[in-house]
Formats: structure tokens, C-alpha cells, sequence
């Protein structure tokens, strides 16, 4: 599928068909579609957990109240993005750049500079927004890949946000839950799947300048 055509078959899954799996040509697909979109400098400042032990998804479930997208898709994802991002982590950033381009890392030094101002100009809260943000875009990135090959999504954000960071043990990583993305097959049985599409008619979206 085209990506309008995809986005237009797509639709907010609430129950997968926990039988039906996908295969790793899948799923490296949709992951590939996920390290590929870009974020604001390059940074990627988030971590994307692929989980797939049942315990821990029974776990996020009841964190999640119940929604049971978290134990019966196909694979599942959770976004989470860094709140702590310091010239460590740049340095890595610029490091795999000179590396994939072949530069010498001192041709970088206006860069890292600008990204250590850039960054350490933020309190940790606005550091946590911004990284945040970043990942909803990969988010859709997700989304628009899975629906090309046809294969069913869930977006959620309805989740205790702290209960998934302790389960995950993500703090200690300096990371933070964001958004959950779970890929696979719907069940015959979500009504969903049989409702009109809700978008605001376009010339309400766009407004001309
Ligand atoms: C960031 C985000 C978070 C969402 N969180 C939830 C959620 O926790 N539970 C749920 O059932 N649907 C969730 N949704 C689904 C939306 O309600 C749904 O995408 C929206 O109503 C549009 O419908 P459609 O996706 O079927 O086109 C979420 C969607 C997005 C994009």
C-alpha cells in the first residue's frame, strides 16, 4: 500500500488476534522505518524496547488498566525517551557520525559545542519534553510502516507512566516511558475495525497564510 492508501486502511486497534504473528522480514521492516525518520539533530534521544517476555507484558497490561492490545499483539514496542542527555551521549552522536562519513572528529568541534549548549541551556524538564516529542514522530513512522504492509497497529499512551518505568527499570537508565506502539493482527471480533474514519474536513486542518 501507498502511505495515504495505508493510513486510510489503518485504524486503532483494541483487540489483536493473539494467534496470528509476524515475521522477522516484518518486523525488521517496521523497526527500519523507526531508526530511519529523522529527529531534531540527529540525536534520536530515546531507546525503543521490544518486549516480548509474557510476564513483562502482563505486567505492563494491568500498568496499561487493562487494555489488552499489551499482551495479545503480534510484537510490541515501547518508546522511551531519554531525560538525561549529556556531552557522553553527544559525543557518541558525533563520534558515529565522523565514523559512517569518514571525517575527522575535529571537523565536528563546532557541532559538539553546539549541541552541548544547546542541550545544557534546557532544565531537565524541558530536556524531557523535548526528547519526548522526538519519539512520537518515530511513533508515526511506526504507524505509517506497519499500515503499508498491511499490518495492524495500536498507539497508546494511556498508561501509568511510573509503574512502566519501574517495571522496566528505565529510570536507572535515565530513560522514561513515553508511548507504547504494538504491531500485528486484528481479531475478527474488534468493532473497531468497522467504524468510519474521523478526520476534520482538510479545510479545517489547513488554514492559508
Ligand atoms: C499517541 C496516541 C496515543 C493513544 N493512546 C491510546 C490508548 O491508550 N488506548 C487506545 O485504545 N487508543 C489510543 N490511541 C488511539 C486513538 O484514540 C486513535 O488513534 C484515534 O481515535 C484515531 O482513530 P484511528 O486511529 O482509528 O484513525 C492513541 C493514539 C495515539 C496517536
Amino acid at each position: 500500500m501507498k502511505v495515504v492508501e495505508g493510513l486510510k486502511w489503518r485504524y486503532a486497534v483494541k483487540k489483536f488476534d493473539s494467534t496470528r504473528k509476524l515475521t522477522q522480514d516484518q518486523i525488521n521492516y517496521v523497526k527500519e522505518a523507526i531508526n530511519f525518520i529523522p529527529s531534531s539533530y540527529g540525536l534520536q534521544p530515546y531507546k525503543v524496547l521490544e518486549i516480548s517476555d509474557p510476564a513483562i507484558r502482563e505486567q505492563l497490561k494491568e500498568a496499561a488498566y487493562g487494555q489488552t492490545q499489551l499482551t495479545d499483539a503480534a510484537h510490541l514496542f515501547v518508546f522511551a525517551n531519554f531525560t538525561e542527555f549529556g556531552p557522553d551521549k553527544v559525543d557518541d552522536f558525533i563520534n558515529l557520525t565522523s565514523n559512517i562519513n569518514d571525517m575527522p572528529k575535529e571537523s565536528s568541534e563546532a557541532y559538539r559545542n553546539t549541541l552541548n549548549n544547546m542541550i545544557s541551556s534546557m532544565t531537565q524538564q524541558q530536556l524531557s519534553v523535548w526528547t519526548a516529542k522526538q519519539v512520537y514522530i518515530a511513533l508515526g513512522s511506526m504507524l505509517a510502516a506497519a499500515s503499508e504492509l498491511e499490518i495492524d497497529s495500536a498507539a497508546m499512551e494511556g498508561f501509568d507512566k511510573d509503574r512502566f518505568d519501574q517495571i522496566l527499570k528505565l529510570k536507572e537508565k535515565g530513560l522514561a516511558s513515553a508511548v507504547i506502539g504494538a504491531i500485528g493482527y486484528r481479531s475478527a471480533e474488534d468493532a473497531n475495525q468497522f467504524l468510519k474514519k474521523v478526520r476534520k474536513p482538510m479545510d479545517q486542518l489547513f488554514e492559508k497564510v
